[in-house]
């Protein structure tokens, strides 16, 4: 089965066609980094507009170079349309699924809308060389959204704990900001961590000192705040150090919950997905402290994407799921309400 992804529920415009037998054929994505960087978060209405822009010539784009792989290649001999239909912006999601909804309904395909954090949860499946084993711990960190899941099979999801307020990923972003890092944030702070002191500063790891699976983080970025404003002005070693006691503190705090998600599973795989699985220190802590098998998605295919889109479309489609062609968006929607695949 060959189909079209496509995601549009942030500042990414992704898309790319995924083959059940071939693989990922192609894929292309547009950053509005640029487009956003001025206002310092993204600017909802903007990313709209610029969804609208992007979608028709980068799909173009990846029928081209799709083209180049399996000759003959062309939007008439798809199979089916996936698009993210949430959680996301409002306004972004509803181009990706009016846009998907009906470039599948002048095809004659179908369209399958795609749940956002499942389409991350599952791209460390794409193109992975061994089948990955059931049940394992999923840790989702995303700039909306930081989740540890107990994942029994495709569809079949517990939520073993979240953030109460930020997101490890929004954390990062504004605690960037704070320090002047630039945007987005996450990479930045990151970037600046490597020359830090890792001594200077300790940042509390929170919610590590009861048991329990939930996550809190906008308690650190008081915690940054109050230092940052102890440090007036701000050298570029301080910032550096700074940067570093909070990627310290975020990355202990993941770790500390993810071995307990694993012990109270019995669980003995980890699975990591999301924006801030890109980040190397987190990556490197858990491949050494984790007493289990880590797996994550390949480095681009850590931040939005349309690939994680159409091959998690996919996964539903060949279990013989279809939508009703409603275009119809859920800003705001638990993984955990998603059918089995049944079997
Ligand atoms: O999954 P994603 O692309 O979009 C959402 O679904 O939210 O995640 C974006 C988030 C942003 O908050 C960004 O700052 C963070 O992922 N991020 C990182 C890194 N790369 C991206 N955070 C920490 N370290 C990184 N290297
Ligand atoms: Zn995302």
């Amino acid at each position: 089965m060959r189909v079209l992804g496509i995601e549009t529920s942030c500042d990414e415009t992704g898309v790319a066609l995924y083959d059940s037998d071939l693989g990922l054929l192609a894929d292309a994505v547009h950053s509005q980094v640029a487009l956003h960087a001025g206002y310092g978060g993204v600017v909802p209405e903007l990313a709209s507009r610029d969804h609208v822009r992007r979608l028709i010539p980068l799909i173009r784009n990846i029928i081209d170079k799709g083209a180049e792989r399996v000759p003959g290649l062309a939007l008439g001999n798809l199979d089916a349309v996936a698009y993210t239909a949430g959680p996301g912006l409002a306004g972004a999601l509803m181009v990706g699924a009016g846009f998907g909804e009906t470039l599948a309904w002048s095809l004659g395909l179908p369209a399958m809308p795609v749940h956002h954090m499942e389409g991350h949860l599952l791209a460390p499946l794409l193109g992975a060389e061994e089948d990955i084993p059931f049940p394992f711990v999923a840790l989702l960190v995303s700039g909306g959204h930081t989740q540890l899941v107990e994942v029994a099979a495709i569809g079949e999801y517990r939520l073993l704990g979240e953030s109460l307020d930020d997101a490890a990923g929004e954390a990062f972003d504004k605690t960037a900001k704070l320090l002047d890092l630039g945007y987005p944030g996450g990479p930045a702070l990151a970037k600046a961590a490597e020359d830090g002191d890792p001594t200077r500063f300790r940042f509390p790891r929170p919610m590590t000192d009861r048991p329990g699976l939930d996550f809190s983080f906008s308690g650190l970025k008081t915690f940054t705040l109050n230092t940052v404003n102890a440090h007036q002005p701000l050298t570029g070693q301080d910032r550096a150090d700074i940067a570093r006691a909070f990627e310290d503190a975020v990355v202990d705090t993941l770790y500390i919950k993810c071995r307990r998600a694993l012990e109270s599973t019995g669980c003995d795989t980890l699975l990591m997905a999301g924006g801030v699985s890109a980040n190397r220190r987190l990556r490197r802590t858990l491949d050494e402290r984790l007493n289990a098998t880590v797996i994550y998605p390949r480095p681009d295919l850590c931040t939005d994407n349309g690939a994680m889109i159409a091959f998690a479309g996919c996964q539903r489609l060949l279990a013989g799921q279809r939508s009703e062609s409603i275009i119809s968006v859920r800003p705001r929607w638990p993984m955990t309400e998603l059918p089995g695949l049944g079997n």
